[in-house]
């Protein structure tokens, strides 16, 4: 080739590199545009830390509904509670102030009442008969229920079983006899706890570490995942496996946002929400099991209860039945036998 076409050639490939990178800086420039203004940006409440499957569950949801409105809808995702408690976070949606959350099914029963009987200890033989339930009819008619609170519910996130732990063994039920438990804020759950015979103590989650390293309690119950990314194991050091609830969560959207956006971009808003509770469930599996390991390898001692223990715990808490679903023995019935 002589250097006449040797130039050529290489003005030619000048000339399809520029095409092509052209291309790319301008559809860069565009995504750009299109990130700086959004037709609306909402806020997010998570109390979990970044790496928890339900905070990844959120950003999964925010990523989704930025793809499919095409940048219109920004979704901001604030953990760690920098919006509030999650009692302050549902009470700000009422008004709008934060557009959309993931709560434990706890709290929102605090507003909701009839959603306690979703909670009630023992209620599922497994996590399946769950799913079963609130991926059917009876969950769509709970999520809708959230409308009375003016939310609206979007899915439903797993929260695995919940279980004591405390920082004196618990290997029966005459173990727990006095000692004093840190429970959400929520009615029910102080109920379980008083069944039990121990003193519940409504402390907000952020604050459970220290109650537990000041000894101010002297345990509190929750699921592997919260108690080790909490840090609780590194105070609390033995944790009971006595499965007394599974406590699901929601994601919901304040009523006052919802009626402002169209009929198809609450589709969206539904679908990516139902999407984004499918891959929390995956990180769910492999969290809790981490997060045992994690705890277990730290030194935590772990108690498995004999069935006949297990059955005293069970018979024990029959009296929270009879007040959180004495007027909804139809809908429990429906549940047990689902
Ligand atoms: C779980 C749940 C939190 C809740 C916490 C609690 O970790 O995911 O949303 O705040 O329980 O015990 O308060």
């Amino acid at each position: 080739m002589n250097k006449k076409w040797g130039y050529l050639l290489a003005i030619l490939v000048a000339i399809v590199i520029l095409l092509f990178a052209g291309g790319r800086i301008f559809s860069f420039i565009n995504k750009k545009n299109k990130d700086v203004s959004p037709e609306y940006v909402f806020l997010y409440a998570e109390n979990q830390i970044e790496d928890y499957p339900t905070t990844q569950g959120a950003k999964r949801f925010s990523d989704l509904v930025y793809e499919k409105t095409g940048g219109r809808i920004q979704i901001l995702v604030k953990c760690d509670a920098e919006l509030g408690s999650e009692m302050q976070v549902i009470e700000q949606m009422r008004y709008g102030g934060v557009a959309f959350a993931r709560v434990s099914l706890s709290q929102l029963a605090e507003f909701v009442p009839d959603m306690n009987v979703l909670q009630v200890p023992y209620l599922y033989t497994d996590s399946d008969h769950m799913w079963r339930v609130l991926d059917g009819e009876i969950g769509d008619e709970f999520l809708s229920k959230t409308l009375s609170y003016d939310l609206v519910g979007l899915s439903w996130y797993d929260a695995g079983a919940r279980n004591f732990y405390t920082t004196r063994p618990v290997k029966s039920l005459s173990d727990l006899q006095g000692m004093t438990i840190r429970v959400q804020e929520s009615d029910m759950m102080a109920d379980m706890v008083s069944a039990l015979g121990a003193t519940p103590v409504k402390i907000v989650y952020s604050d459970v570490y220290s109650a537990l390293e000041q000894g101010l309690v002297d345990g509190a119950e929750n699921n592997w995942p919260s108690y080790e990314a909490m840090r609780h194991f590194m105070v609390a050091r033995y944790y009971t496996l006595d499965e007394h609830t599974r406590v699901p969560e929601l994601q919901i959207c304040s009523k006052a946002v919802w009626d402002m956006l169209s009929k198809e971009d609450q589709q969206i808003l539904t679908e990516c929400a139902r999407q984004s509770a499918l891959y929390e469930r995956e990180l769910w599996q492999e969290r809790e099991k981490s997060s045992r390991k994690i705890a277990e390898r730290s030194g935590v001692t772990t108690i498995e209860l004999s069935p006949e223990e297990k059955e005293k715990f069970r018979t024990a808490m029959a009296s929270v039945y009879e007040k959180y679903c004495g007027d909804q023995m139809d809908i429990l019935q429906k549940i047990m036998d689902y």
